[in-house]
């Protein structure tokens, strides 16, 4: 069962009205969310998640209207954002905006929230500069040949999107919430079922 279905003609801000602009709200309450796109080599994930400059994709849309969402209700609330890109492949975690920092470590902190230690976190509000980050951390992504493919994504790109908001009125008791939304472009999902590639592959396969 699907909730929707896209013909040909639809375009980026169609498929990001439908799938993830209703989850902002959440997001500016406390509520987490994933959004990822999944299917074979060359179906459209990135296209989708990542666009291009001209036609951006669901991770721009986002962030420009979590953007004027936070905007709108700045008067009474303060808020702070962070983002972060990183990439799983084989089980191991690459920041993709710093790809030279090596392999990071996932750590759980006193309350419990899975961190990525070491990982770059940004905290611009400029939508270029945002799409300028996620373009060269795209490039940064580890691709291999496989059987069906030859420059097919073998790794998760996973773009965090952290956001901390708090009461600007002092009577109030002092609530923070605090909420990430994950969007992610997986790995080209052929590897699973019909690409023969014994090996390192098979571990991320799980
Ligand atoms: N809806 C679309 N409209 C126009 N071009 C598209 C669309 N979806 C994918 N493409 C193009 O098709 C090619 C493969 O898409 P891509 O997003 O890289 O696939 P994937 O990430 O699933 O491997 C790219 O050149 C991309 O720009
Ligand atoms: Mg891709």
């Amino acid at each position: 069962m699907f909730d929707v279905a896209f013909d040909y003609s639809a375009n980026q801000e169609e498929v990001y009205r439908a799938t993830t602009k209703g989850l902002i709200e959440g997001l500016i309450s406390g509520y987490n969310a994933t959004v990822f796109a999944y299917g074979p080599t060359g179906c459209g994930k990135t296209y989708t998640m990542l666009g291009t400059d001209k036609e951006p994709g669901i991770y721009v849309r986002t962030l420009n209207d979590l953007f004027r969402a936070i905007e709108e209700t700045s008067d009474d609330m303060l808020y702070s954002v962070s983002m972060s890109y990183l990439e799983i492949y084989n089980e191991m975690i690459r920041d993709l905006l710093n790809p030279s920092s090596g392999f990071l470590d996932l750590r759980e902190d006193s309350k419990g929230v899975i961190q990525v230690a070491g990982i770059t976190e940004v905290s611009t509000i400029n939508a270029q500069e945002i799409m300028e980050l996620l373009m060269r951390g795209n490039k940064q992504r580890t691709q291999e040949p496989t059987a069906a493919n030859k420059t097919s994504s073998r790794s998760h790109a996973v773009l965090q999107v952290a956001v901390k908001q708090q009461s600007r009125c002092r009577d109030v008791l002092q609530e923070v919430r605090f909420a990430r939304l994950f969007m992610i472009d997986l790995a080209g999902s052929e590897r699973a079922a019909h690409v023969s590639e014994p090996g390192k592959r098979a571990r991320i396969n799980r």
